[in-house]
């Protein structure tokens, strides 16, 4: 890696960014960044959000969200700019102010305070400029972005924290799966009920994930492909993606509930779907229908998409009585995942506010 400069950072954060070496391979999350943003939010007002080193916090063994579990988070990604477009900027922010909006509906859900989307947007702008020589160069690989928020009041009773500490943190990454990834339909557990949590990313939708995706695990499966939770009859979405299948010219996602994550991947793919002559609709997806049409042979594909994984197509999809269904490799998920990709990292424009550039230090050498 290249010998950097940081003399514009506040010298402790460049202390810690001196000869930092990207692991190769990359992986997912293997190489956390050593600086974070912060900012506690005290007596009903948020600090400004400052540049720290990744050191263990301090925290009572009473801290509020340790106990009842008030803590959010957003996960986005910092591309390495690779186009033309904006020159001077050497990555960009995908689709910041909507990662901001849905930080924000998770806090309220959760009873926590709103963060203003431009502090949030330039907490994370301050980070990646510190970063940047972190923002890997090869398309499909990012600076995967963490803001967090949890309740930090120490304090048993079952109330509210009235204090709250913000995080940004760092890992420079490849796309969660690189591969074909297989699907394990869940019949037994649900993740979201109506009126719960599950259109917000609360963290503790994915503690109450890991119990179910046991048996996922020690059959080789990558990722839990829940039902509603009333009749397990219609999909929802997978542990950390929404889910689409093709069935001829016709893409179809189930509609957003409140026991639904909406995703901004589906979201952007909902609006790139037309431009490339999909049909995209938005209806309930039954999984006996699905199953037997797979089993039927019908030309179908089944993909999951998401911050981290970008697109991932579904080569396998099985559950716990056995059941095996292979699905042939099929185009569609590639080409909107190519798609997606080329955009994110500047090579293709795209709707205001998608790509959004971040500018470098001065004195930061580009890649
Ligand atoms: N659904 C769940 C449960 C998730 O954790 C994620 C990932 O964030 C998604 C869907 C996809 O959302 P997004 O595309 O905004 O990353
Ligand atoms: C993401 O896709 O960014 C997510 O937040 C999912 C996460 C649990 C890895």
């Amino acid at each position: 890696m290249t010998t950097t400069s940081y003399s514009s950072l506040p010298s402790d954060v460049a202390d810690r960014l001196r000869g930092i070496e990207l692991p190769d391979p990359l992986g997912f999350g293997r190489l956390m960044a050593p600086v974070m943003s912060i900012a506690y939010h005290r007596d009903g007002a948020w600090e400004t959000p400052r540049l720290t080193g990744l050191d263990p916090l301090p925290l009572a063994p009473h801290t509020q969200a340790l106990h009842y579990g008030q803590a959010i988070f957003e996960g986005m990604k910092a591309y390495r700019n690779l186009g033309t477009a904006f020159p001077g900027s050497p990555s960009m922010l995908f689709r910041p102010y909507e990662h901001a909006r849905r930080f924000n509906r998770s806090a309220t859900r959760l009873g926590m305070p709103e963060l203003d989307e431009r502090v949030f947007v330039h907490a994370l702008e301050e980070l990646v400029t510190a970063l940047e020589p972190l923002v890997p160069g090869q398309q499909g690989q990012s600076l995967y972005l963490r803001p967090t928020m949890f309740g930090s009041t120490a304090d048993l009773s079952v109330v509210p924290s009235t204090e709250f500490c913000f995080l940004v943190l760092a890992t420079p990454s490849d796309a969660f799966f690189t591969a074909p990834i297989s699907a394990w339909i869940e019949r037994h557990y649900s993740r979201a009920g109506a009126g719960g949590t599950g259109a917000v990313k609360a963290a503790g939708n994915y503690a109450a994930s890991f119990a179910a995706a046991a048996p996922l695990r020690e059959n080789g499966f990558h990722q839990l492909l829940w039902l509603d939770a009333v009749e397990h009859t219609h999909l929802e979405e997978f542990t950390a993606m929404n889910v689409f299948v093709r069935r001829g010219e016709r893409l179809v996602t189930p509609p957003l509930s409140d026991t639904i994550l909406a995703g901004i991947t589906r979201d952007s793919l909902l609006g790139l779907g037309p431009s490339l002559g999909l049909r995209m609709d938005e209806e309930p997806i039954n999984v006996h229908e699905l199953t037997d049409a797979i089993r039927a042979g019908e030309d179908i594909e089944v993909f999951g998409c998401g911050t981290g994984a970008v697109v991932a197509p579904v080569e396998l999809i099985g559950d716990e009585s056995g059941l095996r269904l292979p699905l042939p490799a099929r185009s569609t998920a590639l080409r909107l995942r190519e798609t997606l990709l080329d955009i994110q990292h500047g090579l293709t424009s795209a709707p205001e506010g998608w790509q959004w550039p971040v500018n470098a230090l001065p004195d930061t050498p580009q890649a």
